[in-house]
């Protein structure tokens, strides 16, 4: 396995091995690999015969200084867990590579941008739209592979290629959950004991709802209510939102559902009773789909 920390080293790597007839998947991640990640390496290997991993904590995606600082890193460790899995080629590169001195370009999707995670989270989605932009002019990818847990940066990467006309295939990859349902995600460590069973409110509320309209409900307000409940009976819960958006537009799901509609929810879990943890803010959504009825 290679491991390349510069983007004029990984162009020329790319056009090799284009020349050569190979096709490249690249998986873009912040490191701090954990099994989720590692869905999205195996989906790559059954698209193309070169899977490609970048570790990139990205600073402009940050809202906080302290949280880009405080992000785990540990590339060395990542770099085994990229090794053992088959990974061919882990794109390392230092800010200063991605980012030159004195850059003006951003990219902006502006209204995917907006609503959810958006809202909270000011530019936060021109920070990650950016460096993924700058990661597939690097990197020359036929695929690159994006998680469906993160449905919002997804959609907006999905439209920005569209937009700026990549010529790259965006694909995504189903959420990886633990046995209990919750999501994988490197933040599940810092959940403490009370809080870790807590967390199962997300997936069971998104289940809940799904069954829900699975039955007939169509009533939008009905099943937003339903989604508040069953995180409502997370005492530790603290709801962000809880919402039914349309999955294409992100726009709010109509009163009377037809069709798709995506369930979107992110909960602050405050730390255990004990003391014991931090707080974590937690994402999770689904997209059902209300068939409509028979007139
Ligand atoms: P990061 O949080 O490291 O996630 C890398 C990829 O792993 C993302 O596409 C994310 O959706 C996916 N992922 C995370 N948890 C997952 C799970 N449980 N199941 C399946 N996929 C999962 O997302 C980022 O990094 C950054 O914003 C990035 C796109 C790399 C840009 O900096």
């Amino acid at each position: 396995m290679d491991l390349i920390r510069g983007k004029r080293e990984l162009q020329l790597r790319a056009d090799a091995e284009r020349a050569g007839g190979h096709r490249i998947a690249l998986v873009p991640t912040m490191g701090a690999l954990h099994a989720g990640h590692l869905s999205l390496v195996e989906l790559a290997r059954s698209r193309t015969d070169r899977v490609w991993v970048s570790i990139f904590v990205n600073p402009t995606q940050f809202n906080q200084n302290s949280d880009f600082e405080g992000y785990p890193r540990d590339l060395e460790a990542d770099i085994e867990t990229c090794r053992a899995n088959g990974v061919d080629l882990v794109y390392a590169p230092e800010v200063a590579d991605l980012y030159p001195q004195d850059d003006q370009t951003w990219v902006d999707v502006e209204e995917l941008s907006r609503p959810l995670c958006g809202a909270r989270r000011p530019g936060h989605f021109r920070g990650v739209a950016t460096v993924v932009a700058k990661l597939l002019l690097a990197a020359k990818p036929h695929v690159a592979i994006f998680g469906e847990k993160d449905f919002q940066q997804l959609a907006i990467i999905r439209r920005m290629v569209g937009d700026l006309g990549i010529d790259v295939e965006i694909l995504g990859g189903p959420i990886l959950r633990e046995p209990d349902g919750l999501a994988l995600s490197s933040r599940n460590v810092h959940l403490g004991p009370a809080a870790r069973e807590q967390a199962v409110a997300l997936v069971e509320a998104l289940d809940a709802v799904e069954r829900l309209v699975a039955s007939g409900e169509r009533s939008r307000d009905t099943l937003v209510a339903a989604l508040r409940a069953r995180l409502g009976e997370a005492p530790l819960a603290v709801i962000d939102y809880a919402e039914l958006r349309d999955p294409d537009t992100l726009e709010l799901a109509p009163e009377t559902l037809s069709g798709p509609v995506l369930l979107a929810l992110a909960v602050n879990f405050q730390r255990d009773p004990s003391g014991a943890g931090a707080p974590v803010r937690l994402i999770d959504n689904r997209v059902v789909v209300a068939v409509p009825r028979e007139p």
